[in-house]
């Protein structure tokens, strides 16, 4: 049995690794426009600790990581942490999840260093709209971004599009022909209330069965794909005759914690056995001792819960424990 298995029987092989909670852009589900509270820089982690996390991971069965933000690329010398991550022995398979926004300076470095694969954000194809959701940046670099990442051989490329109510979900049916003409594997995400208020989250938060409808209102000819490439919890999509294929992200609607095989890693060191609640074992004062970090890891398994309640949220019943104050840019989506 591997060393990393909870209560409930679920194997953990896939560490997310949020290397910062900073950001270039202020997307309307994420951050306020003002942004956050940023940790100082003296608070994170340095490149030298995740290794040293990692390594302890690994030996605990630890084989899959993402590296995810704020937004990963804004950090210096990511390529550097990526190379010495990649050197580490059980390490197999190292993605990114990023908003695109830098990405064409860095593809190609960070292809070299050993990413395999990378899940771009990308929530409108319109780019007024863009600054509307996003508020800084423009489009055409994340486009710039996109193309990059196909250029130096990432792949699955994934694009994650959140889908919100009244915002963007009159491009649902053109995100379905992207992923029929162009060999990309485009998920639709269900807007998800962590850590922010909750009104924002009620007006926006669009169940994605819409997705199936449209799909079907466009003959696209759907069916159940098996086997793309990825760790993560995302239902995925044929099209009949597609370049590409499509993804379903729907924790609220239907929650995937049943098959939950992640642990995440704060910028400032928090181990966090869920996304979703307040319980996180900080690696700090463990540092340096790597039975301590093991039994970090351990202790991990002993308090991950068996799921979320992220629907709970939409009737307003009250939760069983208490939900996480910090938002997806401070834990790492
Ligand atoms: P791969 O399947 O390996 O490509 O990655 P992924 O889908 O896990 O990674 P990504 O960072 O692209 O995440 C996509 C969306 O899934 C984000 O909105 C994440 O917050 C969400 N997500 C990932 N893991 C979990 C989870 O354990 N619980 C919940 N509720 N959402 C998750
Ligand atoms: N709900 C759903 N997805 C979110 N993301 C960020 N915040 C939320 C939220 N509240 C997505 C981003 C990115 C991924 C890591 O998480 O769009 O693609
Ligand atoms: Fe930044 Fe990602 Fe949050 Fe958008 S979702 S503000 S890209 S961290």
């Amino acid at each position: 049995m591997s060393a990393l298995t909870d209560r409930f029987g679920r194997v953990h092989d896939y560490l997310r690794i949020s290397v910062t909670d900073r950001c270039n852009l202020r997307c309307l589900y994420c951050m306020p426009e003002e942004g956050v509270e940023f940790a100082p820089s003296s608070d994170l982690l340095s490149y030298d600790d995740i290794v040293e996390v990692v390594s302890v991971a690994a030996s605990l069965g630890i084989t899959k990581l993402r590296i995810t933000g704020g937004e990963p690329l804004v950090r210096p010398g990511l390529d550097g942490l990526v190379k010495r991550l990649a050197a580490i022995d059980g390490i197999r398979d190292i993605a990114l999840t990023t908003n695109g926004v830098l990405l064409a300076g860095q593809a190609e470095a960070l292809r070299a260093a050993g990413v395999n694969r990378v899940n771009i954000s990308l929530d409108t194809l319109d780019p007024a709209r863009f600054k509307f959701i996003a508020r800084r940046g423009d489009l055409n670099r994340v486009m710039e971004g996109i193309e990059a990442a196909a250029r130096v051989g990432f792949a699955p490329i994934k694009l994650n599009c959140v889908l919100l109510k009244g915002v963007n979900e009159d491009e649902i049916a053109a995100f379905l022909q992207m992923a029929k003409e162009q060999p990309l594997h485009v998920r639709f995400i269900e807007y998800m209330p962590i850590g922010h208020a909750d009104d924002n989250w009620r007006n926006h938060y669009l169940p994605l069965s819409r997705v199936l409808e449209i799909a079907e209102e466009q003959q696209l000819g759907i069916g159940r794909k098996e086997g793309i490439i990825g760790n993560g919890p995302s239902d995925d999509y044929t099209i009949v005759g597609g370049a590409g294929s499509f993804g379903l992200i729907h924790p609220v609607s239907d929650n995937f914690c049943q098959r939950c095989n992640r642990l995440r890693l704060t910028a400032d060191g928090g181990l966090k056995p869920c996304l979703y609640w307040v319980d996180e074992l900080n690696v700090k004062s463990s540092l340096h001792n790597r039975e301590a970090l093991r039994g970090l890891f351990m202790r991990a398994m002993d308090i991950k819960p068996l799921n979320h309640e992220m629907a709970a949220k939409l009737s307003n019943e009250a939760q069983s424990h208490e939900p996480t104050a910090r938002r997806m840019s401070q834990i790492g989506g």
